[in-house]
């Protein structure tokens, strides 16, 4: 078992209080589509998706929602998007319903690996294909994944940290996690320390301390990295955040000490709050996941199996991964993520991913202005 396993045990009681004391995230999007009743779109084929959360990463429901629900009809197919709120018993609920109003694919990107299986068992049970949607069910039965490579996501943060702290000999790290029970998460994890790794091992980079955060609560893991680095006297030098949501609760604390903007912290998913940081000087990178490919994989995949041809759901889904968890094979479309640093923003903009005016705002359009972001 890896260390960051052992670490959350040794923090899980000490989180439990504020855990408790606070269901929801500071850092959900101000604008979240009413959740529940979404009725399909008219017309075609009927397809259900089930997102995750909404506190998670603004992605699900700023990018996800309508991105599918665009490719879906392009596909000629009416998706009903839920989003389960990151309640287990809500998702098999959501499933339940999609499975009874006679849904012919089952798109899942599930809360955890064990409830989103269980979930896609069901569905298998009556003849419904079902679709892994960026997170992979280990010990699923799933028999399509469309995402990215997540372990290049992983390894594209490490590379970013490495870079930020060249030069700065024995620059002492903090990692802030995913949701252990999320193996895109492990997958990040992975990706980052085949470059972090080798530079602890050698003494470039000193890591502090590994935590992962449950569910990917973004205010729990503003708490947690808070925690860690007053135990480590205030001091850190750099920050792997998993995602922007829990950079954005990062550099929070940071603010509180000052620190914001001399310690690079790393994100993930392109939110317009990340690309902000970025372009404010508290952010080093993110990475950009083109959500709009993924919405389309899926819908041309969906369409493909919502006719059963299975021949043309093979020729779209080339790729494959390993459930290591079930020992099979998965059929996969694998998606290129992209690395982001403030040079690089304007490639975000210019792809239509996020608007001009979402990102330049007063404290940042200097450095649009001087980007030519506009
Ligand atoms: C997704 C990320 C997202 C995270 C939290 C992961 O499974 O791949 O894009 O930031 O979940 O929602």
């Amino acid at each position: 078992m890896r260390l960051k396993k052992t670490a959350l045990a040794v923090a899980g009681a000490g989180l439990a209080l504020t855990l408790a004391a606070c269901g929801q995230n500071a850092a959900a999007p101000s604008n979240p589509a009413p959740s529940g009743g979404t009725a399909p779109a008219a017309g075609g084929v009927k397809v259900g998706v089930i997102l995750p959360e909404t506190d998670s990463s603004a992605r699900w429901e700023g990018f996800d929602k309508p991105l599918i629900t665009k490719a879906m009809q392009a596909q000629g197919l009416a998706a009903d998007v839920q989003n389960a709120q990151g309640d287990v018993q809500k998702f098999s609920t959501l499933a339940d319903g999609m499975i009874a109003s006679g849904v012919k694919v089952l798109v899942i990107a599930s809360i955890d690996g064990d409830s989103g299986a269980a979930v896609a068992a069901k569905a298998k049970a009556q003849g419904i294909p079902v679709i892994d949607y960026d997170r992979l069910n280990l010990g699923g039965s799933s028999e399509y994944y469309v995402s990215f490579d997540n372990e290049k996501v992983g390894s594209l943060q490490g590379q970013g940290l490495a870079q930020a702290l060249k030069g700065k000999a024995g620059a002492q790290v903090i990692e802030i996690e995913g949701a252990p029970t999320d193996n895109t998460a492990t997958l990040f994890y992975n990706g980052q320390q085949s470059v972090l790794k080798p530079l602890y091992t050698a003494g470039t980079l000193k890591l502090v301390r590994s935590q992962p955060i449950e569910k990917w609560d973004n205010q729990i893991g503003g708490q947690t990295f808070e925690q860690i680095l007053t135990a480590n006297g205030q001091k850190v030098d750099g920050v792997v955040a998993a995602n922007d949501g829990l950079a954005g609760a990062i550099i929070t604390v940071l603010q509180k000490y000052s620190l914001n903007g001399k310690v690079p912290v790393t994100g993930q998913d392109a939110t317009a709050d990340g690309l902000q940081a970025i372009l404010r000087g508290d952010q080093y990178m993110t990475v950009f996941k083109p959500i709009n490919e993924e919405a389309d994989a899926t819908a041309k995949l969906a369409a493909a199996l919502a006719k059963g041809d299975k021949a043309a759901a093979d020729a779209i889904a080339t790729g494959s991964v390993q459930d290591t968890k079930a020992n099979r094979t998965v059929k996969s479309v694998l998606l290129t993520p992209q690395l982001i640093t403030k040079d690089k923003v304007k490639t975000v903009i210019d792809a239509g991913f996020v608007k001009a005016s979402e990102v330049c705002v007063a404290a940042t359009q200097p450095a649009c202005d001087q980007l030519g972001i506009k």
